[in-house]
This record gives structure tokens, C-alpha cells and sequence, in this order.
């Protein structure tokens, strides 16, 4: 099936590629009956009759931490459209903090237990299956689904592993022990996904990895997991739901909360550092491009050893900013952030993949708050900042033309170069004029 925007599937219009997963194609269309946006994922492999009697199950599902099934078509699935992210682009931004995890970990819980109650088993639960809506309300996608095609490809990654019968079901590194062999599964097999989701959540790594699907499958079936990297609240749960055997897993998903450990024993992970100090030499040609002075005048800097190396940002990738410096290094050396067709993206050092910064359209010359956490960057005649956990931006004082920053304290920008490199200026905490420090010649 070729879909191309502009053009019709039964009653639906195209309107725009969503995305690829095992299944085939998702897009974005409109339902002109009902006035209404959906997403429409097709099948390589056609439907059987079979598939439709469970979809019908699954259509009957009315949850709001469910992704709805509307239709299903003889090789397409028609469903509730969920904007915003999902939970893996959310994990490569950063691990979550642990009431952020929770909070998703509730939501994605309640829509399993409504499946659940229905007798409907997810069997492909994983972070790429999760979406985020801007307002912070989670969906989870593709509910019993999974039976649905073929799988395209095999890789540990993104393979949605699909069901001939008796075939293994589900993404390998998410899978449960009993479903990497290929045995039947019920609802059990759900809640040991929702313990690999919510560790990786909290420490941004796969609890179980490898570089073939086999080696994955391996360790599921005989690593005992190392929960040390997660939360003390949450590592009886873990351990609850990653019970081997699925007699001694927690049975029911609703009982999840009851197996959290009183805050008075959390401790968090320590944020994983590659070590890397790179980050003063990226700095000290920030400043020097706006009167290094200020910048050591206000934070002396540590002296720290040179480390060069390349980095591979990709062939489709050719940095440019108007002004101002287009590729930043968190301070800790942990995080890149650069300018790709104006705007941010932010890349971890110990990941493959650029994250893009939403709502940074417009945006030159981007600098790091000491702490890392945020970036400020100049876009549509503001300053403005935006938190590298991908939260919300805040434009702050007018200026046209900066190009570059630095910041002290938290949470003002405070100094900013503006007015064609000429000034130095202090920002005050409510956005109000800048005050000029110094001027220089260029
Ligand atoms: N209902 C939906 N609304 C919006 N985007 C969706 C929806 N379903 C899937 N997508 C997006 O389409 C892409 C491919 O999805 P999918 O085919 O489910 O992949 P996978 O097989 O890896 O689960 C993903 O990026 C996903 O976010
Ligand atoms: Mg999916």
C-alpha cells in the first residue's frame, strides 16, 4: 500500500507521514465525517479474522491512558490520534526524575489495569509505545496489537517482534521471560515490560541489552537484573514485576503503589558522567567571542585536562546559526547541544541520537546555564530558555541580535552580548531593559 499526503484510504484523507514501526507505516489523516485528526498505521501483512475479533475488544476500551481504536481496515488500524512525544524520546533526553517517572508510571498502570480488567494483554509494552501529550497526561499505544502483522526486521532496537502464531511477540529488550520463549502470555507478561519501562525511565538505561536480538533474549532469560542504579522506592516493585517465574510476579498491576518504599529510603542514581572536560575549551571560545572578562571574573575556571575528539553528528547534518556559536557543550561534557535549520537539538555523549528541542524554532547562538540544565538561546527577538529535559521555553527579555551568554545563579539569564557584539549587558530577574556593563570595539 503506497500512501502519499493528499490522497484517500476507504473514507480517510492523508495528510502527513507520522512515523515507521514493525508494522508498516503511521499517518497522520483526517476523518472527513467526523471532522476529526486520526492516525492510521498500515499492515504489510493484511488482517486476519482472528485480529479483527480481538480489535473489536480492543475498540471497546475506553480508558484515558489508552490509545483508541476507532477502525480497523483490511490492512489498516484507525486510531485516536496522541500528539506530543514519546516516553524513548523522553529517556534520550535524560532519566526522569523520580516523581516525573511516577507520575508516568501511574498513568501507564491505570490504562494496563483497564485492559487488564477486560482480559486484554498488551504484549508489546515499551517507552516507544508510550506517548506524552503536552499537557502530561500519557497514552499508551498499540494495546493488543502486536498480533497485527510481521516483523519487518530483527534488531534489538525497535523491533516489534510480530506474531506468526507461537512466534515470539513484543520488542526484545521489553519482552518477559516467558514471551522471549515463545510460551503463551497473559497479563503477568505486562507487568514485567512495565518494571523494564520504569527502570529505564529512572536510570535512561535498557536493563537488558545486547547487540543481537539473541544476546538480548539472553539476558532476559538469565541475568538476574541489577536494579542497583534504581531509586530505593522503587526496587521491591522491580524486583516484584521482574520475577522470573511468573507464579511469584506481582499479579495484578493495581496493586503497583503498594510495593513503592517510603521516601525516607530514596536515594537516586548518581547522573551518569562520561568524564569528559572539554567543556572549559568550549566555553572559553564562547566567552572569548564576548569579553571572556565577565565570564572569569564571575566564575574563575578549574583547570582541567584537553580532550579532543570527533564527533559523527551525521551526513544530514550541517550546523549553521546567523550568530552567534552553533554547537555547545554542557558543562560537565555530558550533552551537545547544536543548531540544526534553526533550531535545537540536543544529543547525550553516551547516545547515538539527537533529540529535537521543541518549540526552539527560530533560535541562534544557544549557551548552558552552569548547571547544564538549561540552555538559553536568542529566537524571535528574545531571550529565551528552555530546560535540556525538554520543558517548556520562556521568552524573557526583547533582543534582536544576541549572541551568546552566560548565566549565573538560577533561574535569571543574566548577562547576555546584544546590539551587534557591542555591549555587554546584565539581565535582571523580571524581564525588564538590560543594563549595559561594558562596551567594546569589534
Ligand atoms: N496513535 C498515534 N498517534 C500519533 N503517533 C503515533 C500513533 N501511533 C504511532 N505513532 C507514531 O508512529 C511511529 C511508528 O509507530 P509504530 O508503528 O507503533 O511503531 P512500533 O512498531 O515501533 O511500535 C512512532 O513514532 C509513533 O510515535
Ligand atoms: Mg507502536
Amino acid at each position: 500500500m503506497t500512501l502519499a499526503p493528499g490522497g484517500k484510504l476507504g473514507p480517510y484523507e492523508i495528510v502527513s507521514p507520522l512515523g515507521r514501526g514493525g508494522m508498516g507505516e503511521v499517518w497522520r489523516a483526517r476523518d472527513p465525517r467526523l471532522n476529526r485528526d486520526v492516525a492510521i498505521k498500515t499492515s504489510k501483512a493484511g488482517f486476519s479474522g482472528r485480529f479483527r475479533t480481538e480489535a473489536q475488544a480492543v475498540a471497546a476500551l475506553n480508558h484515558p491512558n489508552v490509545c483508541t481504536l476507532f477502525d480497523v481496515g483490511p490492512d489498516y488500524l484507525v486510531m485516536e490520534l496522541v500528539e506530543g512525544p514519546t516516553l524513548a524520546d523522553r529517556i534520550l533526553l535524560s532519566p526522569l526524575p523520580l516523581e516525573e517517572a511516577l507520575r508516568i508510571a501511574k498513568q501507564i498502570a491505570d490504562g494496563l489495569e483497564a485492559a487488564h480488567e477486560k482480559g486484554i494483554v498488551h504484549r508489546d509494552l515499551k517507552p516507544a509505545n508510550v506517548k506524552i501529550r503536552p499537557d502530561g497526561s500519557v497514552k499508551v499505544l498499540d494495546f493488543g496489537l502486536a498480533k497485527a502483522g510481521e516483523a519487518a526486521e530483527l534488531s534489538p532496537d525497535s523491533p516489534t517482534l510480530m506474531s506468526v502464531p507461537g512466534m515470539i511477540l513484543g520488542t526484545a529488550a521489553y519482552m518477559s521471560p516467558e514471551q522471549a520463549r515463545g510460551n503463551p502470555v497473559d497479563k503477568r507478561s505486562d507487568i514485567w515490560s512495565f518494571g523494564v519501562v520504569l527502570f529505564e525511565m529512572l536510570t535512561g538505561k535498557r536493563l537488558f541489552d545486547g547487540t543481537t536480538v539473541s544476546d538480548c533474549l539472553a539476558a532476559i532469560l538469565v541475568k538476574e537484573p541489577d536494579l542497583t542504579g534504581a531509586p530505593q522506592k522503587v526496587r521491591r516493585l522491580l524486583s516484584r514485576c521482574l520475577e522470573q517465574d511468573p507464579n511469584k510476579r506481582l499479579r495484578w498491576i493495581g496493586d503497583w503503589a503498594e510495593l513503592l518504599d517510603a521516601p525516607s529510603g530514596l536515594t537516586e542514581p548518581r547522573p551518569r558522567g562520561s568524564g569528559l572536560y572539554v567543556a572549559t575549551a568550549v566555553f572559553a571560545l564562547i566567552a572569548a567571542g564576548l569579553g571572556v572578562g565577565l565570564y572569569r571574573a564571575t566564575r574563575p575556571a578549574e583547570l582541567k585536562p584537553l580532550i579532543r575528539f570527533d564527533l559523527d553528528l551525521g551526513a544530514d547534518v550541517s550546523l549553521g546559526s546567523p550568530t552567534g556559536t552553533d554547537t555547545i557543550l554542557s558543562p560537565d561534557g555530558t550533552r551537545l547541544v547544536y543548531v540544526l535549520q534553526s533550531k535545537l537539538y540536543t544529543r547525550r555523549m553516551d547516545q547515538t541520537k539527537a533529540v529535537e528541542l521543541a518549540g526552539t524554532e527560530g533560535a541562534f547562538a544557544p549557551f548552558f546555564s552552569p548547571d547544564g540544565q538549561w540552555v538559553a538561546f536568542f529566537g524571535g527577538g528574545k531571550l529565551k530558555k528552555i530546560s535540556v529535559a525538554g520543558g517548556a521555553d520562556c521568552g524573557r527579555n526583547q533582543h534582536q541580535r544576541g549572541r551568546g551568554g552566560s548565566r549565573r545563579g538560577s533561574p535569571a539569564v543574566r548577562n547576555a552580548a546584544d546590539r551587534r557584539g557591542r555591549h555587554i549587558r546584565r539581565l535582571g530577574r523580571r524581564p525588564a531593559l538590560p543594563r549595559n556593563l561594558l562596551k567594546y570595539r569589534v
